[in-house]
């Protein structure tokens, strides 16, 4: 059974990114339920979301509700509008009625090869929350940063302009994924301690920020090549709530492995 002692749930977040049509979503969704189901597994004590496209998430909310199926879900990304004209955008209203429980704000991805911007982000984080969904409010440092030694300092700014706006009340509920950049979908993983070390670094400044309830609740994941053979050791950090999984979340027993991290050997 997972042993963290911290009293966050830990959670497993698969972020399928720009894979799988909605009959493939389907296929998975059932075959993860049932791997998860043949072990008996606790989601109240490992939470497990996944993250599909936009258009697959219809089709997923229709077998979560009809198997009644534990597993949580969300979109990978929120406009920052409420509605109107904005061409190819999807208002937060539109994922809360098809029950997203997350909405994943601010990944690398989207920061990199779209242009969003703290500012951006905390809209996003704000529109998620004011329509009962939790953002996942994504940072994390790329190469220049962590070979300049300014990793802790560069993610610790990037939490405090994307959670701008929040009240202490709102972060304590909220999730933060350090996700290094060069560490996604590079097979280059963190080490634990490293990991850590920024994950320790980002309560901290919820902390300060905050105030000690919010960085005692605030749930922080790591993300960035997580796969079987390293999830166990990470989750033996103190400050290190969960995952974001990437590459590993679009096969059944890897993810499904993961979300049993407790199962599986410290390497
Ligand atoms: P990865 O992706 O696990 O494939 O590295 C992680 C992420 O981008 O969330």
């Amino acid at each position: 059974m997972a042993d963290k002692t911290s009293g966050r749930t830990p959670l497993m977040a698969g972020n399928w990114k720009m894979n799988l049509n909605h009959q493939e979503a389907v296929v998975l969704v059932q075959k993860l339920a049932w791997t998860l189901a043949d072990k008996r597994h606790d989601y109240s004590a490992v939470e497990v979301a996944i993250f599909p496209p936009y258009t697959d998430i219809r089709s997923v909310q229709t077998l979560i509700d009809a198997d009644r199926i534990p597993i949580k879900y969300g979109a990978q990304n929120v406009s920052t509008r409420e509605n109107g004209a904005y061409t190819g955008e999807v208002s937060a209203s539109m994922l809360a009625k098809l029950g997203c429980s997350y909405v994943i704000v601010g990944h690398s991805e989207r920061r990199e090869h779209y242009g969003e911007t703290d500012e951006w982000v905390a809209l996003k984080a704000k529109i998620a929350l004011k329509h009962g969904m939790t953002p996942i409010v994504c940072v994390g440092e790329g190469l220049a940063q962590r070979r300049e030694g300014n990793h802790l300092g560069f993610c610790t700014d990037q939490v405090d302009r994307s959670l701008g706006g929040l009240t202490a009340t709102e972060v304590a509920g909220i999730v933060i994924a350090y996700e290094p950049v060069w560490a996604i979908g590079t097979g280059e993983t963190a080490t634990p301690q490293d990991a850590e070390e920024v994950c320790a670094g980002i309560r901290q400044q919820i902390e300060t920020s905050y105030g000690g309830p919010a960085a005692d609740s605030v749930r922080i994941l790591y993300g960035g090549s997580v796969k079987p053979n390293n999830v166990a050791a990470l989750m033996t950090e103190p400050d290190i709530d969960g995952a974001l999984v990437g590459g590993a979340s679009l096969h059944v027993d890897d993810f499904a492995a993961i979300c049993r991290y407790y199962d599986l050997p410290v390497l």
